[in-house]
């Protein structure tokens, strides 16, 4: 009643999580397979979750950007580690938040070289945010009804479409800025050749390569960053959702020499990387590393049993599934709530699993009997 109306609600309340398990308030208890949108990535309450925030929260919470921060420096080793290549992070609360810093600082990266360059180049059907600058990187109209004037300097190419990103290019371009997987979009996958052909055209003509993380990253796909699949190395690389399992954190990690445009005072945020977030975070991606080919094996699985239903077409990666039917499903989702198995539909058309990564064989099993009587 006094919560505005921008968001369509389905009809349950949840009031307790174990693993991949949501109980309602009546104790009746429903399969979760989209983890709170990608977020919940080690499951409900996972014990190990709960202990370093119990731990945390009693010794720690919040200290500001003002001060030294352990925290933060111990998940960004963790997280440049896992990046690769030189590089340092900075800590937000958000995935859109996450995407600003990287359009901020691909701005300011190309100003203090004296370089007048700020278009950065994005895919239709890609999904970023919606704070203005990830908005207006969001190639998707619906989204920006209404919102216009959007922030100038994006231009929209095909993905899987070395063409359309040559046509795209032009002397104030920066940067490109893509998902390897699409996710809000359909799940919608680059391809392996092109994505190294548009790593040779960013080199090529000096501008950058900024791959958004937010939904693929943290293990989602079976990698700890979806752009491991496809042999190429980004200048930066956004996460949130399933960095904090819950938590909310978000981050940006860039190679060292761009980093360097955020100097004292450019960019910040209150919140980001407080001690909280950054702990549970560190704990995740500990977790999250001996996870991956457990991952992968399980969306293996999961993705030849959607297959043998031969109700669509199967897409995505690891733990990040697309089922793409002929008709809009949303009703599916509904029937499937109904019968305790949550799913989302997105894109109108494909059924997207974001399950969380501790889901097991059985579970996958459950889901599709279920599927199974609905279809
Ligand atoms: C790829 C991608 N980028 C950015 C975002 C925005 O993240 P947030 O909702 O945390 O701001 C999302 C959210 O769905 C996303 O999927």
């Amino acid at each position: 009643m006094y919560l505005m109306e921008n968001y369509s609600r389905l009809p349950v309340s949840f009031v307790k999580g174990e693993g991949v398990y949501l109980y309602d308030e009546k104790g009746n208890r429903y399969l979760d397979l989209i983890a709170g949108l990608g977020v919940v990535s080690l499951g409900h309450s996972h014990p190990g979750v709960v202990e370093v925030i119990n731990r945390q929260s009693a010794e720690l919470l919040h200290i500001s950007n003002l001060f030294l921060n352990p925290w933060q420096e111990e998940l960004a080793e963790k997280l440049v580690r896992e990046f690769g290549s030189p590089a340092k992070v900075f800590f937000c609360n958000s995935g859109t938040e996450a995407n600003e810093a990287a359009i901020k600082l691909t701005r300011r990266y190309w100003r203090l070289k004296n370089k007048s360059r700020y278009r950065i180049i994005t895919f239709w059907k890609s999904f970023h945010g919606r704070t203005y600058g990830s908005l207006s990187a969001t190639a998707q109209k619906e989204f920006h009804y209404g919102f216009e004037p959007l922030l100038e300097g994006f231009d929209y190419a095909y993905l899987n479409d070395m063409d359309s990103v040559k046509k795209a290019f032009r002397r104030e371009t920066a940067a490109v800025m893509l998902e390897v997987i699409q996710g809000e979009g359909g799940i919608n996958e680059c391809e392996k050749d092109f994505l190294k052909e548009l790593q040779n055209f960013c080199k090529e003509k000096e501008i950058l390569l900024i791959v958004d993380e937010v939904q693929t990253g943290v293990g989602r796909t079976g990698l700890f960053f979806g752009f491991q699949h496809y042999g190429i190395t980004p200048d930066m690389v956004t996460l949130a959702k399933g960095l904090g399992s819950g938590i909310p954190i978000g981050a940006l990690i860039a190679k060292e020499e761009i980093a360097s445009a955020f100097t004292v005072g450019s960019h910040g945020s209150t919140f980001g990387g407080n001690a909280l977030a950054c702990k549970v975070a560190s704990f995740v991606v500990d977790t999250v590393k001996d996870m991956l080919p457990s991952v992968k094996k399980r969306g293996d699985f999961f993705q030849s049993k959607l297959q043998e239903l031969r109700i669509g077409k199967v897409k995505g990666k690891g733990l990040m599934i697309g089922l793409e039917m002929e008709e809009n499903c949303k009703e599916m989702v509904l029937k499937a709530l109904e019968k305790g198995l949550i799913i989302n539909c997105t894109s109108g058309n494909v059924l997207r699993f974001l399950p969380p990564l501790v889901i097991t064989e059985n579970h996958i099993e459950e889901a599709i009997a279920v599927l199974k009587d609905i279809i």
